[in-house]
């Protein structure tokens, strides 16, 4: 697995473990000795789990990590929208580069399957509703560009080569561990470390948020299901419940007891013709090929993520004074 120490890879090596499988999990390098949030599993987990340091833009670190994989799961990516404004060029590298890395390497080895991340941004703000995966790829911001650039070479491989690739585009995750650059993090962040008035961007923007348990289950849905029904295949992962931005903070207000007021930062706000104002998905597909369905509501996911939030031990390891992008 690629991206294995970030938010939702952490919650797939889990599940990964939990069903019975090793995992050989690669870390982007560093010299801090640190393996991301791999590093807050539990040691059962850990055991069963093969840390690799290496870095998608590298050939011959994704090479070795690949190499006897029945099933490579490539999640790494940069993925936090307002940076693509600043630092494009290493989305290209790191989102587009990397996948190609990947590809070539599953190509190489011959690997069986491999499960491609896309994302709900590359649709943009919604044409028609649900969003199926018919939906036109209308990318955005350069994120969701460097996003579908990746899955087109995934699709070309699948045609080209016959490399067995499942694109799964999963829609707003949310969990413990996720980023607080994120709209949920960011809320609850905010009033876990004492505030009542909380800074935001837009207000307005909908958005089909699911419980990482559930996208971590999607995965797994995906990297084990019947060849022929998956492979060449794109798969949406969504729970269909759209709610905008502010209907979500009243949400988490009740989930916190908290009363909450929000000033609008404008550092947070997109620019207009970046901003994708609506997400909605229909997962149908997903559903008929694999059985898969969410199994978390709203508001029992922010009530696992809140109890993530309010344990010191979590909040500790976010600088919620900050605005991070
Ligand atoms: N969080 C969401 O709501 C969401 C929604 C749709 C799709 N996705 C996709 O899911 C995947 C995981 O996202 P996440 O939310 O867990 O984000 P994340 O930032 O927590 O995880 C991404 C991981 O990729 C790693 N990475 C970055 N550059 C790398 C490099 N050069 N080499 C090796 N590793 C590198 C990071 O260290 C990080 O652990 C991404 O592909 C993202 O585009 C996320």
């Amino acid at each position: 697995m690629t991206g294995a120490e970030g938010f939702i890879g952490s919650h797939l090596v889990e599940a990964l473990v939990a069903a019975g499988h090793r995992v050989r999990a690669m870390v982007q390098y560093n010299s801090f000795g640190s393996y991301g949030w791999l590093d807050a599993l539990p040691p059962s987990v850990l055991e069963a789990t093969e840390v690799v340091l290496g870095d998608v833009r590298d050939p011959g670190s994704v090479d070795g990590l690949v190499a006897g994989a029945e099933v490579v799961y490539h999640l790494a990516a940069l993925i936090a929208i307002p940076y693509s404004y600043q630092a494009p060029r290493s989305y290209v590298e790191t989102n587009v580069v990397g996948t190609l890395n990947v590809l070539e390497a599953v190509r190489r080895h011959g690997t069986p399957r491999l499960v491609h991340t896309s994302t709900s941004e590359t649709y943009g703000t919604a044409r028609t509703v649900p969003i199926d995966e018919e939906h036109p790829v209308h990318a955005q911001s350069p994120y969701a560009a460097s996003k579908a650039g990746a899955d087109r070479l995934a699709e070309s491989y699948h045609a080209s080569f016959g490399t067995p690739v499942v694109t799964l585009r999963p829609f707003n995750t949310f969990g413990p561990r996720q980023s607080m650059r994120a709209v949920i993090p960011s809320v609850i962040g905010q009033l876990a470390a004492g505030r009542r008035v909380i800074t935001l961007g837009d207000l307005r923007p909908t958005r089909d948020f699911t419980y990482v348990a559930d996208t971590a289950a999607a995965f797994l849905a995906v990297g084990t299901a019947a060849a022929d029904a998956v492979v060449g295949g794109v798969f949406n992962a969504g729970t269909g419940r759209e709610i905008s931005v502010a209907d979500l903070v009243a949400v988490v207000g009740k989930v916190m007891d908290a009363d909450v007021e929000v000033r609008r930062d404008p550092r947070r706000v997109r620019p207009a013709g970046s901003e994708v104002m609506r997400l909605v998905c229909d997962a149908s597909r997903l559903r008929a090929v694999t059985g898969w369905a969410p199994r978390h509501s709203l508001e029992d996911g922010l009530a696992g993520t809140v109890a993530f939030f309010r344990d010191p031990a979590g909040l500790a390891r976010y600088k919620t004074h900050l605005y991070n992008v």
